[in-house]
């Protein structure tokens, strides 16, 4: 039996109940696309659109995100990068830490983010990130960030398709509605935008890191590359040590862990 999304549920389960303009529903395209067609009128900071169901759910790097009906969270938020402290360059950052500290009170084990933003439990992909700017077209800073969050609730194992089915989980937490889900999630995530210190943003991102000090592989500009992922930086980016001891700065891109694809 699939819980039900309620907007007043969610709101009054929030810390600051009139902030969050939510807006709930039953199945759209991608909530991103959604929200950014809302961002381009006049749809105020923390406009939040979430959705029982994505026909067209987007990931990173052109992929789909499978968001089947009733079991997951598919949500995004509009963000106006003048209302916040951190940086717009650190929203990804800042939702995979939101998400993961509330999944560390609702999970048996810990989570851990696969630089730069993909959130595993039990070595099980559960949750991606998609942020996208908007108005940086003339080479301005973003008027607006769209922060995508997909988080598989419980959706089965045996209804992830083709290679997902391989990678994918859900979180089956115990005794939670998706409604208390969404609003930790939004708290942690206003909470974390509206602090000083970037530092402790990125030691917190650290603490549940995936990948650091371990084996990793990459391509860049269609090289192959092996290397340790010794630290990430204050930009977010993930510094890499290679078998010569030269280290390289990743801002974009993704990684696998040791030197096979398996966490791709
Ligand atoms: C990834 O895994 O590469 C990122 C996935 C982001 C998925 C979320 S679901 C809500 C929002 N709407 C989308 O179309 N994508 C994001």
């Amino acid at each position: 039996m699939h819980d039900i999304l309620l907007k007043e549920q969610i709101l009054s389960l929030t810390k600051k109940q009139n902030f969050f303009n939510l807006i709930i529903l039953k199945t759209v395209n991608s909530t991103n696309s959604y929200a950014k067609e809302l961002a381009r009128g006049s749809s105020p900071h923390a406009t939040v659109v979430v959705a029982d169901e994505q026909t067209n759910g987007r990931g990173r790097l052109g992929r789909e995100f499978f968001s089947p009906e009733g079991t997951g969270i598919y949500m995004s938020i509009i963000l106006k990068p003048n209302e916040i402290k951190i940086p717009s360059s650190h929203l990804t950052i800042t939702a995979g830490v939101a998400v993961c500290r509330v999944l560390s009170n609702v999970c048996d084990s810990y989570p851990r983010i696969k630089w730069v933003n993909d959130v595993f439990v039990n070595e099980k992909k559960v949750c991606g990130i998609l942020a996208e700017g908007l108005g940086q077209e003339t080479g301005n800073n973003p008027h607006s960030v769209i922060l995508g969050i997909g988080l598989n609730v419980s959706t089965p194992s045996d209804i992830f398709p083709g290679k997902l089915s391989k990678l994918a989980g859900s979180v089956f937490p115990k005794s939670i509605s998706r409604n208390e889900l969404i609003a930790k999630i939004l708290d942690e995530l206003d909470s974390l935008c509206n602090s000083e210190s970037i530092d402790r943003l990125i030691s917190e991102y650290k603490r549940y890191s995936l990948i650091l000090n371990k084996n990793i592989s990459f391509t860049k500009d269609g090289k192959a590359y092996v290397g340790v992922a010794v630290d990430i930086n204050n930009e977010g980016n993930l510094v890499v040590e290679l078998d010569d001891k030269q280290k390289m700065i990743l801002s974009s891109g993704e990684v696998s862990l040791g030197s096979s694809n398996f966490l791709n």
